[in-house]
């Protein structure tokens, strides 16, 4: 156990303040950092390009097949690039956010990421945090530490509110939060900790009292 590399797993829904959580625990721990959300995103970028419809079930599998998506882990600055081509600041953009769920919930994009999610993982030799929805699941259920971060719908539609600092209505952040998450969890079951997960509620904690409650699931290295 003691000479494996370190993987900290957290699964939550949109809002439960996985990605705040995730890329400051992967910093204190001097881990890598790797937004799984970030992989959809960017084949999200890909569909909406491609013209393709919502419906062409066979048609965006292949096409998550085809591109090339490029994760960088550093968590002080995460990167995504599509096609050689970066779309870090994309990816935010609410109009994918919106049609995200579409790839998401193709079980054909799911299987082909979840194979690059686990070559990612497998190539940090120093240890990394993963984060994402099914990530102490399927992804990577082995993981050392794994967690499920959930928090009141009111204080995710809050915090996601702040994140997008008025960019989005009260309206369209209700609909990415609640809507996609409904869309979501029928491909991947985040609502209540598998065995051996560890559920904690962030919904009246801060940052840092969550970043603790993490690191002391930490095993020690001698162990
Ligand atoms: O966490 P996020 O909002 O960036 O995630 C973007 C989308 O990807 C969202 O619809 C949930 C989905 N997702 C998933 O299905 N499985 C993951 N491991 C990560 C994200």
């Amino acid at each position: 156990m003691g000479s494996q590399p370190l993987v900290v797993a957290i699964d939550g829904p949109s809002g439960s303040g996985k990605s705040s959580t995730a890329r400051g625990l992967a910093q204190r721990l001097g881990l890598g950092y790797l937004d799984t959300g970030s992989m959809y995103r960017a084949v999200a970028v890909a569909y909406l390009e491609s013209g393709l419809a919502a419906d062409e079930v066979e048609a965006i599998g292949y096409l998550a097949s085809q591109v090339r998506i490029e994760v960088g882990t550093d968590p002080a600055r995460p990167t995504t690039a599509v096609d050689g081509v970066d779309v870090t600041a994309t990816i935010r953009e609410p109009r994918i956010s919106q049609h995200v769920s579409v790839v998401a919930t193709n079980l054909e994009v799911r299987r082909v990421l979840t194979d690059q999610m686990r070559r990612l993982i497998s190539d940090h030799d120093e240890g990394i945090v993963v984060e994402g929805r099914d990530i102490t699941t399927v992804v990577w259920p082995q993981a050392q530490v794994r967690v499920l971060l959930v928090a009141d719908p009111a204080a995710r539609i809050r915090r996601r509110e702040a994140e997008l600092a008025g960019a989005a209505s009260t309206d369209e952040v209700t609909d990415q939060v609640v809507r996609r998450d409904h869309d979501d969890a029928t491909v991947s079951q985040f609502e209540t900790p598998a065995d051996g997960v560890t559920l904690i509620d962030s919904t009246h904690l801060s940052l840092d009292e969550v970043i603790e409650a993490i690191c002391a699931l930490v095993p020690d290295p001698q162990e």
